[in-house]
């Protein structure tokens, strides 16, 4: 396939609609880009208000993963898989063979694993109608399963580094707010209560949020009321858009790091950001270690490739967060540049 180098930001190659009567599935799965390899993206379930709203999602994250499995060096495309989550019970394996089927008919154009609302059973049950889908159980000697784990790894080295490069300090005893404490943040509270520091912890599901603080010794915050937590970090661990014209102005920390894919609401708010004197580690940088897990699964590579493909993450935003200060521009804006700039580069040479 030859690839015009058009706008990434308004392109994607494939949208496939799900729409299964039987076992009640209904979504979308977006392809981005497939440039530099298969898209890969994990499948959303979640409860939307409308069709509108599952389009405009998984357009977001699929064009998110674009750039974080460019930046992150990996030979993969971006998708995204989205679903609507039904009301009631349902039959979950029926669910995800629907997606599965739905993946098949890409013919390995979409790799699927897990993102919010699915497990590794669900890919389980993915796997038994396509071999496009990791995020399954671990081999004996490679990556795979959860890659929730690997994902709080590359966020939590990143707010380290983060923290050296512009506060000349470490984490022990700074206050860190984590937004959503399900897989990855209960993972990135795991690591930040081992460096010391001290933990201030919400989740929508208050029963999550006081596991986590008891087992870490952390503070429980009205969810509600985490972003503007009198703390120096903010790690946003729960959905996109938390980032937006009415939160920035009441967040007291001076660092943002955290997992949640796409928590700008839009391009403007990395520029209030800036403005409010908060450092803003770009998420598609900082929470790759997930799909590079996925990736070394799909690929056949070995946990080594997976953790040196993590370490390079911290000197990444290192170099992000200097380029933003010589250039003038914002964190995101260099991020999305070096992004596209490998993209651009993978369609320069199939053309
Ligand atoms: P999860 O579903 O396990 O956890 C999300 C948590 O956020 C849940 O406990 C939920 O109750 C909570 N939550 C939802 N809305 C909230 C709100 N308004 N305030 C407080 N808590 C709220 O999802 P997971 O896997 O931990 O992912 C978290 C974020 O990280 C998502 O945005 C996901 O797209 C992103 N991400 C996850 C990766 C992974 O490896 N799991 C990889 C890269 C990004």
């Amino acid at each position: 396939m030859v690839h015009q180098p058009i706008a990434l930001d308004d392109f994607q190659e494939q949208v496939h609609f799900i729409d299964d009567p039987a076992s009640g599935t209904r979504g979308v799965i977006v392809i981005h880009s497939t440039a530099l390899g298969p898209a890969a993206g994990g499948c959303r379930l979640w409860r939307y208000p409308s069709e509108g709203a599952i389009m405009a999602d998984a357009v977001r994250l699929a064009r998110g993963m674009t750039y974080k499995n460019a930046l992150a060096g990996l030979p993969l495309g971006g998708g995204k898989a989205v679903l609507q989550c039904p009301s009631g019970d349902f039959d979950r394996r029926a669910l995800f063979h629907a997606l599965g089927d739905a993946v098949a008919t890409l013919d390995g154009r979409y790799v699927t694993a897990e993102d919010v609302g699915t497990t590794v059973k669900d890919m389980l049950h993915v796997a038994e109608r396509t071999r496009h889908v990791a995020g399954l159980s671990p081999r004996a000697d490679g990556p795979g399963g959860d890659p929730s784990p690997w994902t709080a790894l590359g966020v939590y080295d990143s707010m380290v580094a983060t923290v050296k490069a512009e506060l000349g300090a470490d984490l022990k005893g700074l206050r860190v707010a984590v937004q959503g404490t399900g897989h990855v943040g209960a993972a990135l509270c795991s690591l930040l209560a081992k460096a010391g520091a001290h933990l201030i912890v919400a989740d929508a599901d208050l029963a999550r949020a006081r596991s986590v603080a008891d087992r870490f010794g952390g503070a429980l915050a009205d969810p509600a009321l985490i972003l503007e937590t009198d703390a120096d970090i903010v790690a946003p661990c729960a959905l996109g858009g938390v980032l937006n014209d009415h939160s920035i102005p009441t967040i007291k920390a001076k660092l943002i790091c955290g997992a949640a894919n796409n928590q700008l609401a839009h391009a403007g708010c990395a520029e209030s950001l800036a403005q409010h004197g908060i450092i803003y580690a770009p998420d598609f940088v900082v929470n790759a270690g997930g799909i590079i897990n996925v990736c070394a699964e799909y690929l056949g590579e070995t946990t080594m490739d997976v953790r040196r493909r993590i370490a390079e993450i911290p000197g990444r935003i290192v170099q992000i967060l200097s380029r933003a200060r010589d250039e003038g521009r914002t964190t995101h804006q260099v991020a999305e540049a070096m992004a596209q700039s490998v993209v651009a580069k993978a369609w320069t040479q199939a053309a």
